[in-house]
């Protein structure tokens, strides 16, 4: 069977707040069915709602500790990567088994994850991470990244319409007709459309603004105003069509173009986004102040540092009568849904690394050629080295 030999290990998710689990009980099911022998540690699954007698009921065996789980296991299947586990003394990274492999999101090009992709190399662990799969057709199942901006995206209005003091659709009332709320999304990605979609449900009235020509095509597609910003293409945008940094010049006009736009909005949705690199400012503290009062800026590029110059990672707080909110790991807040997507992609991925019961690290194939991370104690990904000033552009 496809994945006789290997024993998936998963263990509890152990960042502050991460509710999600890698598997799902059914997918957990579908390795069991191929072959696999499948470790989960007691409790992981809770915070999205599966339990253990779930995984029980599909063959999966539930430990007691993460310990037992990373020293049984040849394939950990992680969501967030490796850290310190305060409550066992020792890191993540150490604890998977020399000569084993893990799938996670490693983020391996940030600098706060440095320290566990040394570890993963010198134990001589074959990582891949998620974040790195490309954006093509044979790939889309197992887009892990893609999912997560589903939700970061859907659920950033939610939260700017649970803080704003308004409703947001149009709304006949016995004291006449109150106008709808206005919403500005800022980035029309993969968040940004869905934070557009939503928005519209909930009846808002809504504008958008992105350099790419094509993004602000799917924006008129869901019949929304695109705000007019004509940069040239060659400067918006590079490699693959993804966007490029501009000029400072063009970040100037392009702010100035928004300000216009922010006086008559209730939720700003920031969503802009550069591969790779910090997120441009597109909002100054200005900006903000000139804002209308009780209005909300839901920044969820915060990741990357933010389009705000005034929000901050983890926080939400009030500046001149202007909510900001600058929260992390939005996925974690819609638990269950987005456990069921990243399991969905991860069964998928593995689905495609593995070949007669062995994981094809060394295969051609483009999906792991740019998701290996560590492999036979080296650092591979191209964007790790780089970080890490191993490798010149
Ligand atoms: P994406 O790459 O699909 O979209 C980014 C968009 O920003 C692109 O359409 C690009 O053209 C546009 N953009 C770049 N520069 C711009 C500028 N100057 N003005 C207007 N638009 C500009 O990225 P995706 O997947 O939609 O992610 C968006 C953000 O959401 C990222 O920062 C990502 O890290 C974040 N995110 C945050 C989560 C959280 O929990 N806080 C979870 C998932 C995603």
């Amino acid at each position: 069977m496809k994945f006789s030999g290997l024993t998936i290990g998963v263990p509890k998710e152990i960042l502050a707040g991460e509710l999600r689990v890698a598997v799902t009980p059914d997918v957990a099911k579908k390795f069991v069915e191929n072959g696999a022998r499948f470790v989960i540690e007691s409790g992981a699954g809770e915070g999205a709602f599966f339990f253990d007698s779930d995984y029980s009921a599909v063959g999966a065996e539930v430990v007691s500790t993460a310990q037992e789980v990373y020293s049984r296991a040849n394939l950990i299947l992680k969501v967030k990567e490796p850290q310190f586990n305060n409550s066992i003394g020792k890191h993540e990274a150490e604890l998977i088994n020399r000569g084993a492999t893990i799938v996670a999101f490693l983020h391996p090009a940030h600098d706060v994850n440095h320290k566990a992709i040394r570890i993963l190399a010198e134990r001589e662990i074959t990582s891949f991470t998620l974040d790195s799969i490309p954006r093509i057709s044979k790939a889309q199942s197992m887009d892990a990244l893609t999912s997560m901006s589903t939700v970061a995206g859907y659920k950033s209005v939610i939260f700017g319409a649970n803080r704003i003091k308004k409703f947001i659709p149009m709304m006949p009332t016995s004291a006449g007709m109150i106008p709808p709320s206005e919403g500005v999304v800022v980035g029309v990605g993969v968040a940004g459309l869905q934070a557009i979609a939503t928005a519209k449900r909930l009846g808002a009235k809504v504008k958008a603004l992105d350099i790419r020509p094509e993004a602000a095509a799917q924006a008129k597609s869901l019949g929304v105003e695109v705000i007019p910003f004509d940069v040239p293409q060659e400067l918006a945008m590079g490699k693959g069509g993804y966007a490029k940094r501009l000029p400072k010049e063009w970040y100037e006009k392009e702010r100035e173009i928004l300000s216009k736009h922010l006086q008559s909005c209730d939720i700003l949705v920031l969503s802009a986004l550069i591969p790779g690199e910090v997120a441009p400012i597109l909002v100054t503290e200005p900006m903000v102040t000139s804002m209308k009062k009780g209005s909300v800026i839901v920044d969820i590029a915060i990741d990357q540092g933010g389009n705000c110059e005034l929000t901050e990672e983890g926080k939400e707080y009030d500046y001149n009568s202007v909510w900001l909110i600058g929260m992390l790991n939005i996925p974690a807040t819609l638990s269950i849904d987005s456990t069921r997507m990243f399991s969905s992609n991860i069964w998928h991925f593995v689905d495609n690394l593995v070949k007669d019961g062995k994981i094809d690290a060394d295969s051609d194939d483009q999906i792991v050629k740019e998701t290996l991370v560590t492999r036979a104690g080296s650092i591979v990904h191209h964007g790790a080295l780089l970080a890490m000033g191993e490798i010149k552009e």
